[in-house]
């Protein structure tokens, strides 16, 4: 028997409406509008209302996502989130989003890959439904990253947004996901991480006063790291799929970090910028809802045809890096 195929038969995504430019990050901490973008390419970025939990974006991800896949919530035997601000340290959001849709037939878990989360949950969907054991998988990028962003640190607080994207796997007929390539380095921990509230220091009034709640980073260094995490497994990921080199790829849709980062990254893959999928201008750095929200916009934008082989790339905190090539 032939080796099953499993392809995405829908995609979607959810932007809040509330918009904050570097205008406005120019009142709240000593930047400007012309630092951001030089060093970022960001010009604004998206935040739900306070209080807004991850699982409400995800499902209204999730919802556009089944629209476009023509399947009902009970159709769906699998939801994976990929997450770092789950609504609580548990249960999972992707409980949290079964109740929200009605996916009463499904089994929920999260996954925590940082930037990476959303290709990571793609990767074991597909192994999952390979086994035969499922069949219909949603898969979900998620973040409310406002709710771990310290607004008063100026080096991480102009990087990040908020939003979701979500995708259903299933079988399909052609084309499909051809390789997923998955590493990490757990000896880079310390470069970009949330010190409070986990099992290492939980809370107490001294972690809230010593605003250790909030995420940290060594920008620079992730910047070099990434560069070289996304070039490799883009190739890698090429490689395992029988494509000799990305650039016989028809699009790149990488993790939205950094115009700087994926500027880098495309000269070493030496692909012209064309090929780059782009929206960190508009977004920022949602974490693992970049790549689900960038694949469901280049979607419906037409920027993929059937028949195109594109790939998926991604690194974030751990640190963690993946890649996924699809046939459409
Ligand atoms: N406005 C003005 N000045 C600033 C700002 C700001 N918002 N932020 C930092 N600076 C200053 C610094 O203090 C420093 O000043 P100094 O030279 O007087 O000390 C100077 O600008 C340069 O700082 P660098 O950190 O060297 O700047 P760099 O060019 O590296 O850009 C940035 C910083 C944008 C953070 C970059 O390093 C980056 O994008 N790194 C990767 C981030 C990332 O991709 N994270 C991973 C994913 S996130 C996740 O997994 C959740």
């Amino acid at each position: 028997m032939p080796d099953k195929r499993i392809g995405i038969l829908g995609t979607g995504h959810f932007i809040p409406s509330k918009v904050l430019t570097n205008q406005d990050l120019e009142r709240m901490v000593d930047t400007s509008d012309e630092w951001i973008i030089t060093r970022t390419g960001i010009k604004e970025r998206h935040l739900v209302e306070k209080g807004t939990p991850t699982s409400q974006i995800a499902f209204l991800a999730a919802q556009d996502a089944l629209k476009g896949a023509k399947l009902n919530p009970e159709d769906i035997d699998l939801i994976i989130v990929g997450t770092i601000t789950p609504d609580m340290q548990f249960p999972s959001t992707a409980c949290f989003v079964q109740a929200k849709i009605g996916a009463k037939n499904a089994a929920c878990f999260d996954v925590s890959a940082a930037c990476s989360g959303f290709i990571y949950a793609i990767s074991i969907a597909e192994s999952m439904i390979k086994s035969g054991q499922y069949k219909n998988a949603l898969v979900i990028g998620a973040e409310v990253l406002s709710s771990i962003t310290d607004w008063q640190d100026r080096n991480t607080c102009v990087l990040f947004g908020d939003g979701a994207g979500a995708a259903v796997l299933g079988l399909v007929n052609e084309g499909g996901i051809l390789s997923t390539y998955l590493g990490s380095d757990g000896n880079q921990t310390g470069l970009l991480y949330l010190p409070a509230g986990g099992s290492a220091m939980p809370a107490t009034i001294d972690t809230v006063n010593n605003r250790m709640h909030y995420l940290k980073m060594s920008g620079n260094e992730v910047f070099k790291l990434a560069v070289k995490a996304m070039t490799d497994a883009a190739n890698n990921a090429a490689k395992k799929a029988g494509i000799s080199s990305v650039d016989q790829l028809d699009l790149i849709i990488p993790h939205q970090a950094n115009m700087r980062i994926l500027l880098a990254v495309a000269k070493r893959l030496k692909i012209p910028e064309e090929k780059l999928f782009l929206n960190v201008t508009r977004y920022g750095n949602m974490s693992s809802a970049s790549t689900a929200v960038a694949l469901d916009e280049a979607v419906k934008e037409g920027r993929i045809k059937k028949g195109d082989n594109i790939v998926l790339v991604a690194f974030g905190a751990g640190l963690t890096w993946a890649a996924c090539v699809i046939k459409w």
